[in-house]
């Protein structure tokens, strides 16, 4: 049986790279906090796709278990989350992102303009860095939250009442949004020093 990795001995450069991202998010955050006062990060996660997550994508995907599928025909073997508190951080971020010499944007995906049906939002940008694909996915606290129940109900082979949950999943992701819009205004109105 062929045991070999299916990113080859790309392993270790892939975890630097990724490393070597994360850093520059952090210095990022770090200037974009200079200038608002406030932490525009509130974590920051990094993940390699694991072996057999990777090879059941290539399946699905009907393409060839290889390293050139992993690393050059699918683009997150390499994966970033930035969760932010504030709506505009996660703008902020991107900003900084794109003006970042060593990230090169390839694709970005708005689904928080653009929201999915059953109402996933996250902003998904698609970068290149030191010759690697790197999925960088950005999103505020309350749609990771939202994200992290739906994945989990989208799992479960085994519930009741599928459609009301996905019915009340959609309305939970509006309300949600709205409040993030709130809380943004309210900020912004802090910041601006108005008072009503
Ligand atoms: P894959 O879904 O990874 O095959 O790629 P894609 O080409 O469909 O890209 P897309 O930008 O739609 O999704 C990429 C990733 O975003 C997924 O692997 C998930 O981590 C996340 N994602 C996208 N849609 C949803 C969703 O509806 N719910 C949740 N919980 N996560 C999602
Ligand atoms: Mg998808």
């Amino acid at each position: 049986m062929d045991t070999a990795s299916i990113y080859g001995d790309h392993l270790d450069e892939m975890n630097l790279v990724m490393h070597h991202t994360m850093n520059l998010i952090k210095q990022g955050a770090a200037s974009i906090k200079e200038n608002t006062g406030m932490e525009p990060i509130e974590h920051l996660k990094g993940r390699i796709k694991d072996e057999e997550s990777m090879r059941e994508k290539c399946r699905r995907q009907n393409l060839p278990e290889t390293t050139d599928s992993a690393l050059n025909k699918l683009f997150d073997s390499i994966g970033i989350r930035i969760v932010c508190s504030f709506l505009d951080d996660v703008y902020a971020v991107r900003d900084f992102l794109a003006d970042c010499p060593d990230i090169e944007i390839v694709t970005e995906k708005d689904y928080i303009k653009n929201v999915k049906p059953n109402g996933y939002r996250s902003l998904h940008i698609i970068t290149r860095v030191k010759g690697y694909h790197v999925e960088i996915q950005l999103r505020t606290i309350s749609m990771d939250t939202w994200a992290a129940l739906e994945h989990h109900i989208r799992y479960k082979k085994s519930i009741a009442n599928t459609t009301l949950i996905f019915d009340e999943l959609k309305r939970c992701a509006d309300e949600l949004a709205s409040t993030d819009a709130s809380m943004q205004t309210i900020r912004s109105m802090i910041n601006e020093n108005i008072t009503c």
